[in-house]
């Protein structure tokens, strides 16, 4: 399974072609829409999420409700377009006029601004951070719907929740399902399990915005249910907690990956971080604990695989920071795109997907590809045969 994405920020739409989905699973649009929705919301968010209500067209690969194996392509137009058919327009501009244009000569410090317009020549910075922007991982965001669709027919059950912000740390991170996870956060403005934190992480966030300024944040995903055995040591780059490492680093603003306690582990000695071994008739081996995340040796345990992510502060700040203007290289205060003051609880929905997608990637690639009724076959003999190994 593989997707590429295209479209601007400003521009006309967002899409995503996906191949490899295997024929067989049952999609429509409500699932991917929820997903975009669920992305959309936020405390902290700036103005152009109430501007864009994103839903999808499912312009190939899927007939009456169910996918045929085709490429399977995902649209989500961008409302706000109507304003920005001049700036943002595929034909010639009979002015070229700078203003018309909405040209940007000074970068902004964090963003992709300034080495993306060396990297391709751009003098205007808006051809660089109209596809640096995160409006992309809003087809992320699809394509991982489509991934979590395929992980919930395999009985694979996904979460995600926001760990810190701004500093403000939860504490609180009992559970008893994955399922009353997913209530709670979802009735949570800041994605967080914890009532107490939450109310201090909103606190936080209207205070960076009051300051013109930004905070970043701790995202946590979790995925039970994952078979023993996916991915594998013998190639580095057949190692599945690699390719979540780098799916995670790959959002917008993400500057490090942890599996299982991840750094901590440095921290401990071997006997407190290895996961005993156990095993009994009904569920085959298990470990006692989860340190390791749900990894060993690039494969999964069988135990529910547990991913972090770090996001910095966004870079726009309506306090700016001192840049150079490229025209003049006179030094300047960074223009200001609109922006959100935090979008952690957005990025943590972006992160589910990203990580969804890896593993459903994984499943289909190891256990048939073609048809949904195959995989499923294949994983049920795999399951039984890993229990009485
Ligand atoms: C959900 C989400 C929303 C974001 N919103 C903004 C924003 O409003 N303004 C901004 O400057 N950066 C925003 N970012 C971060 C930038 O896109 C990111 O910092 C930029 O692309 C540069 O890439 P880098 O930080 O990975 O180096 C957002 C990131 C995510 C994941």
């Amino acid at each position: 399974m593989r997707y590429l994405t295209a479209g601007e920020s400003h521009g006309p739409q967002l899409t995503t072609i996906i191949e490899g989905v295997p024929a067989g699973l049952p999609l429509v649009a409500e699932d991917i829409n929820e997903e975009l929705a669920r992305r959309q919301k936020g405390h902290g968010r700036g103005r152009r999420m109430q501007i864009e209500k994103d839903q999808v067209q499912i312009l190939s690969g899927v007939r009456h409700g169910v996918t045929l194996g085709s490429p399977i392509t995902l649209v989500v137009e961008n409302k706000d377009f109507t304003h920005w058919t001049k700036i943002m327009g595929a034909d010639p501009l009979e002015d070229e006029n700078a203003e018309v244009k909405r040209v940007i000569s000074r970068p902004r410090p964090g963003h992709a601004d300034l080495n993306g317009a060396i990297k391709y020549n751009h003098r205007d910075m808006r051809n660089v951070l109209e596809r640096s922007s995160a409006r992309e991982t809003t087809v992320r965001v699809a394509a991982g719907a489509v991934a979590k669709k395929i992980l919930k027919e395999l009985g694979i059950e996904m979460g995600g929740h926001v760990l810190e912000i701004g500093g403000v740390k939860a504490e609180h991170l009992t559970y008893e399902s994955l399922n009353e996870l997913r209530e709670k956060t979802e009735a949570s403005p800041v994605r967080c399990l914890d009532q107490k934190a939450e109310k201090i992480m909103m606190e936080a966030i209207d205070t960076a915005k009051e300051n013109g300024d930004s905070i970043g944040g701790i995202v946590e995903v979790i995925a039970e249910g994952m078979p023993v055995g996916v991915g594998s040591y013998t190639h580095y780059d057949n190692k599945l907690d690699a390719k979540l490492a780098a799916a995670i680093m790959s959002i917008n603003a993400f500057k490090g990956a942890e599996i299982g306690i991840g750094f901590e582990a440095a921290r401990k000695p071997g006997s407190e971080v290895h996961d005993e071994i156990a095993w009994d008739i009904e569920n085959g081996y298990t470990r006692k604990t989860n340190n390791a995340g749900g990894f060993e040796g690039g494969m999964t345990t069988g135990m529910p695989v547990v991913v972090r992510g770090v996001m910095k502060p966004i870079p726009t700040l309506y306090k700016p920071l001192q840049s150079v203007d490229i025209e003049t290289k006179e030094a300047f205060a960074a223009s200001i795109e609109r922006s959100d003051s935090c979008a952690v609880p957005a990025a943590s929905v972006v992160a589910e997907s990203v990580v969804a997608w890896e593993l459903a990637r994984a499943l289909v690639s190891q256990f048939g590809q073609d048809n949904m009724e195959v995989i499923k076959k294949n994983i049920i003999q795999h399951q039984q045969r890993a229990r009485v190994f």
